[in-house]
């Protein structure tokens, strides 16, 4: 019988420690939702100790999904780990993971302790979380990069004090496939008590080589649990993809032969919730779920499709979950519809209030579109949670005028703490015209590191998605908008960014 390789999901831990990634409570629990959906077997909901905000959301998931194990991360100190028992209480299966650094580098300068007192640390984290759960993983940090007899030394001790997993992270990303799964094999042969531990392999994409690491880890090394985020979201460069590498493992399982639960109906709903709720778009020709990646244009493969799919296609787009692209809704659906495609969205709302009011929103939208798809009803949801949580800012109107040779001028009206303001400015094009009024009143003084557009449903009658990228001091948020108009968009993802620096992040950072 072919082994079982399990599927840990970091999107909400390491996927929202990308600089703008960070994620409201209600996000995070949706997310949850469809990567219970997925099937995925852990859940990383979060790190308890580093917010009040990340402990919230940890226990919110941790009652509410039922089919993955909740897994929160903790420093290896009593304080944190503490912390993550207590988020995870309500969990149908919990998992603590517990971390503490083991390079020369990292010790010596980031933590400022010997080895002796690291190894000491790590023992005395992994057998207090003992005490509080059954299911404890232990991280090496940058353990790729640590001394292999160190690394032995402090692996052996934590299963003996009970660890069940044991995560050998490439925190910087610097591995290579080859090494990188040998120095997993020699791990596993060196420590005595190897296979009283379930192995793991959790990877960064500095060098684009995320998924290719993960895979050998796998196959060389002998890990049965890989460590992934959808879309690959995280720092740096992201993380391993989780559609990539469950992709690999089923469509070459004559090679990998490995069990997974995953149900990969699901993999294009859940990129397209994560890439809609952090603003972070997707390539096209991303893997699996890029818009361009089952697309055929050349006549030639186009041809060869139609002759025998086989031909050009390694994986079927339905089974990855393409095919759900289709129009959900419109004009003349009813609030019943509109509640079951909620629900089956994974969508849950506090109150038939709550309903009454994305309904109505949604009736506005489809009287300016035709076609509502899945896309238009998240971003809706998205927009709705926003305006809910009564943030300090929210659009209300906007008018502005271009033309050929002359300046564009905008006015815009928005709230600000449930107070009407209208700004008026001109600026280089009609969207720098919107942002520069609001910025006439705000004054926020961040700066702008990225704007893009995209169409949420490919054609030119699709709602434009627009994300805003701002930093100040330090901070960078990203800030999502979506609307027929993409002027207005961008007025609304502007504001969801100004939004967003204005709640306070004081969050103890993983690799700090
Ligand atoms: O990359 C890393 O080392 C981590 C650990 C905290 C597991 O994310
Ligand atoms: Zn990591």
């Amino acid at each position: 019988m072919a082994d079982k390789l399990i599927i840990f999901d970091t999107t909400l831990r390491d996927g929202e420690q990308s600089p703008g990634a960070s994620m409201t409570r209600d996000e995070k629990l949706r997310i949850a939702r469809q990567l219970e959906r997925l099937r995925v077997d852990v859940i990383e909901a979060g790190f308890a100790a580093s917010s009040n905000g990340d402990f919230e959301a940890i226990k919110a998931i941790a009652a509410a999904i039922k089919d993955s194990t909740i897994c929160s991360l903790s420093r290896a100190n009593d304080r944190d780990i503490s912390r993550a028992a207590e988020a995870l209480a309500g969990a149908n299966s919990s998992r603590i993971h517990t971390f503490i650094a083991t390079s020369a580098l990292h010790m010596e300068k980031k933590l400022r302790m010997t080895p002796d007192q690291v190894f000491e640390q790590a023992k005395l984290a992994v057998r207090f979380a003992r005490n509080l759960v059954g299911d404890v993983e232990f991280s090496p940090e940058d353990g790729y990069r640590s001394d292999p007899d160190f690394l032995c030394r402090v692996i052996e001790a934590v299963i003996a004090e009970g660890a069940t997993t044991i995560n050998v992270p490439d925190t910087v990303g610097y591995a290579i496939p080859e090494l990188y799964g040998n120095f997993i094999k020699n791990l596993r042969e060196r420590v005595p008590n190897s296979d009283k531990a379930i192995w793991s392999v959790h990877c960064h994409n500095d060098l684009g080589m995320a998924v290719a690491n993960s895979l050998a880890g796998v196959k060389i090394g002998g890990a049965r649990q890989v460590e992934c985020t959808i879309n690959g979201l995280g720092e740096r460069a992201g993380n391993c993809a989780l559609e990539e590498v469950v992709m690999a493992i089923k469509t070459r399982r004559d090679y990998f032969d490995l069990e997974m639960r995953i149900d990969t109906s699901q993999i294009v709903a859940a990129s397209r919730m994560v890439s809609q709720t952090t603003g972070f778009v997707v390539q096209p020709n991303k893997s699996v779920v890029g818009a361009n990646a089952f697309a055929h244009a050349s006549g030639i493969h186009q041809d060869g499709v139609l002759k025998a799919r086989d031909t050009y296609e390694i994986m079927r787009a339905e089974d990855v979950g393409w095919s759900a692209n289709k129009i959900v809704l419109g004009k003349l659906s009813g609030r019943n519809a509109f509640k079951q495609r909620l629900l089956e969205l994974g969508v849950q709302m506090e109150s038939e209030a709550d309903i009454n009011t994305a309904f109505a929103k949604f009736k506005e939208l489809a009287d300016r579109k035709s076609e509502i798809f899945e896309e238009d009803i998240l971003a809706l949801v998205s927009e709705e949670a926003a305006t809910q949580q009564r943030e300090q800012y929210g659009f209300v109107s906007l008018s502005q005028h271009s033309e050929t040779g002359e300046r564009p001028h905008a006015t815009i009206v928005f709230t600000v703490d449930g107070k009407e303001m209208k700004g008026e400015s001109d600026g280089n094009g009609p969207v720098d015209a919107s942002l520069k009024a609001i910025e006439s009143h705000v004054k926020s003084g961040a700066e702008m590191v990225l704007y893009s557009v995209n169409a949420i449903s490919g054609s030119t009658e699709s709602q434009g998605e627009v994300t805003v990228r701002l930093q100040n001091s330090g901070r960078v948020v990203n800030g999502v908008g979506a609307d027929p108009d993409i002027i207005v968009a961008s007025a609304k993802a502007y504001l969801s960014a100004l939004n967003k620096l204005q709640s306070k992040a004081d969050r103890v950072a993983a690799q700090g």
